[in-house]
């Protein structure tokens, strides 16, 4: 089965935009394999748009740009391939994609065959140009199904930002997982927008089918394509560990290459990871704050692991330090239980003891606070 778990992978588009060529996806899937991305469960290297000539052949068949690409797709996955990794590529159900080159509406069928011939693993699919007269929900259907008659096993990104509601749909029809906001950009009020938007949405992301609220920044600094000033260490800290406990898909978007050792450390933190992908996929739970205001952008979560164990998430969105309180009433366990959590920090390994009733932790702004917990007897 594909997507039994959140995908993980890295994509081109945050950092490089147009500017991708085949000896670029080759240090990519190098540094995939020797930074240890690859052993931390990173498996899809996927090539975004603007890897295309701007016409199609004479049979109607895509083609690789000739310049950026000159070995052809066939070579360049079985590269990517030779080194334990999956291979991604990038089509539009529209009439061009978002960079103007030649899309797959009216195509798919011969397109998802050229792509099963290129040994792709990954199909990203995204929304641009799509004509007013089209069905949007049939296009992707259309997609989905052209995908699962192309002779090989391709798991079906979908991206159409959010439009008509796609956690209501994407999983009937064969996707795997599907972007449902706009982009990201790499500054703090933008994950915070689109990462805080779906809060209510995940209810929906199960193991096939998962909401994807677009790649992530951390690492870039405000360097690539999406670079509008960067986030700070702290703020990366809040945005993996939010994609994290949301149990959606981990794409790397910054230059794995040569990213700092914190950033690396951060993608390549165990334990988060392993809520990430833990395989009873349940989402997050809110607890809200009772009493306080709502302006002070805090947010609290229990996730419960397949483990029998939990996780208590504080994140602190706004802008000055707050301690943050997480009344266990709020997540079924009262006071009269007898019972309380014990709590361990998730970033620090520290032993915060056991806890009864309720549980305050002080979280820097833009930060946040991740405990595992058990349920112990007092
Ligand atoms: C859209 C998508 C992005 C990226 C670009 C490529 O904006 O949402 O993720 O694929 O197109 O042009």
């Amino acid at each position: 089965m594909l997507a039994q778990r959140p995908p993980m992978g890295w994509n081109s588009w945050n950092t490089f935009g147009k500017d991708i060529h085949e000896d670029l996806i080759k240090e990519m899937a190098d540094a995939m394999v020797d930074l240890g991305y690859l052993d931390a469960g990173y498996t899809y290297l996927v090539i975004d748009d603007c890897w295309a000539e701007k016409q199609r052949d004479e049979n109607g068949k895509l083609v690789p740009d000739k310049e950026k690409f000159p070995s052809g797709m066939k070579a360049l996955s079985d590269y990517v391939h030779s080194k334990g990794l999956k291979f991604g590529m990038y089509s539009c159900a529209g009439l061009r994609t978002c960079a103007d080159y030649p899309s797959s509406y009216g195509h798919e069928f011969v397109d998802a065959k050229t792509f099963a011939e290129w040994g792709v693993d990954f199909l990203k699919y995204d929304f641009c140009y799509f004509p007013q007269s089209g069905n949007c929900k049939q296009a992707y259907q259309t997609m989905s199904l052209a995908l699962k008659h192309s002779g090989r096993e391709i798991l079906f990104s979908a991206c159409n930002w959010g439009v008509e509601d796609p956690w209501n749909w994407m999983r009937s029809i064969g996707v795997h997982m599907y972007r449902s906001t706009g982009d990201i950009q790499d500054k703090f009020e933008s994950f915070k927008k689109i990462g805080l938007s779906q809060v209510d949405n995940l209810c929906c992301s199960a193991p096939g089918c998962y909401n994807d609220p677009d790649m992530l920044i951390v690492g870039m600094y405000g360097k690539g394509n999406v670079g509008l000033g960067g986030c700070t260490d702290e703020e990366y800290r809040t945005h993996f560990a939010m994609w994290c406990l949301f149990g959606v898909p981990l794409m790397m978007g910054g230059d794995i290459r040569n990213v700092n050792e914190f950033s690396r450390s951060l993608m390549q933190n165990k334990e988060l990871i392993a809520i990430n992908q833990d395989e009873e996929a349940r989402p997050p739970y809110r607890v809200y704050n009772q009493g306080y205001p709502n302006d002070w952008d805090t947010y609290t979560f229990i996730k419960h692991l397949s483990n029998g164990e939990y996780v208590l998430a504080y994140f602190n969105m706004g802008d000055e330090d707050r301690k943050l309180s997480l009344p266990f009433v709020g997540v079924g366990l009262p006071y009269y239980s007898g019972c309380g959590f014990h709590l361990t920090d998730i970033f620090s390994g520290e032993d915060m003891g056991a806890h009864y009733d309720i549980y305050s932790a002080q979280v820097p702004a833009h930060g946040c606070r991740l405990f595992r917990a058990k349920v112990v007897d007092l």
